[in-house]
């Protein structure tokens, strides 16, 4: 296995921290630069406050706590990452503010140094143009927070050493993570697969079949999902979840599956973000309880309307060469914890099933956004 002993990150925010603590905690040296530099240290101190709570709960002792804090260094000047195996980028998520950093970093590394960037959103090939040597380039996407969410998607760019994929899928394995590896295109796997987890709930909510209480309260008792979609994205953020869905939709040339909600755009332009703001979709300073309806033909009719629309692109990803079906499958239930993955739960449903609900709603509605995927038909056909 290639070396990886150091680890240089860039961006010390959020997700640059959280990954610096994977690293550390599984014993590499890790280089942490902030432009900003009092904000790596206030990082740090989060992380140091955190490890104290490890401590209590009896997940971590306190030498392991020391070693953790003594692998990390703070750098004040890029310079300093210049002895670094591996480079991960976690800074603001602009394309030229990257790109500008990644040429700076290619003049600074030895040139076995891999560099990878943690973008949700931007294309990694577009990334790696930036560079000299591309080949070295490569995606690692962390999710939010990195020490506790297990997934990452591997994302190699179209110029990347195809064999760097298993050198990082080491790597992540060896940090206890679930790595997948995706094609470049918008969302990766997750943040594409997931999308109409939340805006088939949000049409189904703006057609006025069900108000919020309803769908969340179908997809967790009859789909056993542990959240629903509107109590989820108040979690996330309906500024954050809007944003995603319209760079999705947008990177997707405008394709309708993806088309982001009105109603959405209204939450978050009032500012009713979710649980930061405590008003979402759900008023979190109200004690009044929000009662769904029980009628069951209505839950089941929520439930499968989102559901096989969650099959349909998940499937679909795989026809178009996203990623295999067990990384689907994985990404789904290490990323967004779904009770199952949904290629398997197709198959459970019978994708003649999902082929006959996607053919209803088309018949329903007309709109290219209800397209059944033409191997939900195939796989469908096959066992007629
Ligand atoms: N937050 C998430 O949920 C999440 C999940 C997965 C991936 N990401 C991606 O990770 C990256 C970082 O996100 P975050 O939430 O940690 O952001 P953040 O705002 O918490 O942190 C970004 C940090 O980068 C620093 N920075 C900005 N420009 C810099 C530069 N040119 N050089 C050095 N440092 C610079 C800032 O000072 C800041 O501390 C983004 O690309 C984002 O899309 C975020």
């Amino acid at each position: 296995m290639k070396d990886f002993k150091n680890i240089g990150i860039v961006g010390a925010g959020s997700m640059g921290i959280g990954i610096a603590q994977i690293a550390s905690t599984s014993g590499c040296k890790v280089f942490l630069y902030d432009q900003n530099v009092e904000i790596a240290q206030s990082s740090l101190n989060k992380l140091k406050k955190i490890l104290e709570r490890l401590i209590e709960k009896k997940r971590i002792n306190s030498n392991k706590r020391d070693e953790i804090l003594s692998n990390i260094k703070i750098v004040s000047s890029l310079n300093d990452l210049s002895v670094s195996n591996l480079i991960i980028e976690a800074i603001i998520e602009n394309l030229n503010i990257k790109k500008d950093l990644f040429s700076k970093l290619e003049t600074i590394v030895h040139k076995e140094c891999i560099i990878a960037s943690n973008t949700s959103s931007l294309s990694i090939t577009n990334l790696a143009s930036s560079l000299k040597n591309p080949s070295n380039f490569i995606g690692i996407h962390f999710f939010n927070p990195a020490p506790l969410m297990p997934l990452v998607e591997i994302i190699p760019a179209l110029q990347t050493n195809i064999n760097l994929l298993d050198s990082i899928r080491n790597l992540l394995l060896s940090w206890n993570k679930f790595p997948v590896i995706a094609k470049d295109t918008p969302g990766f796997i997750v943040n594409r697969i997931a999308r109409p987890f939340y805006s088939e709930a949000l049409r189904i909510y703006d057609e006025q079949i069900a108000d919020f209480a309803t769908i969340d309260f179908a997809m967790k008792e009859v789909g056993g999902f542990k959240m629903g979609p509107f109590e989820l994205m108040d979690f996330i953020g309906n500024d954050v979840n809007y944003a995603v869905t319209e760079s999705v939709f947008k990177s997707f040339y405008y394709d309708p599956k993806y088309k982001p909600s009105l109603t959405q755009k209204q939450y978050a332009s009032a500012g009713w973000l979710g649980r930061k703001t405590n008003k979402g979709y759900y008023d979190y300073n109200s004690s009044s309880k929000n009662v769904p309806s029980k009628d069951v033909t209505l839950l089941n009719l929520i439930f499968e309307r989102i559901l096989v629309m969650l099959i349909n692109d998940a499937v679909d990803a795989f026809y178009l060469g996203i990623a295999s079906k067990e990384d689907i499958d994985l990404a789904i239930t290490k990323g967004v914890n779904y009770p199952k993955g949904l290629i398997a739960w197709g198959e459970e449903k019978t994708f003649s099933w999902v082929e006959k609900k996607m053919d209803e709603l088309y018949e329903n509605y007309k709109e290219d956004r209800y397209r059944c995927s033409p191997l939900v038909r195939k796989w469908g056909n096959l066992i007629k």
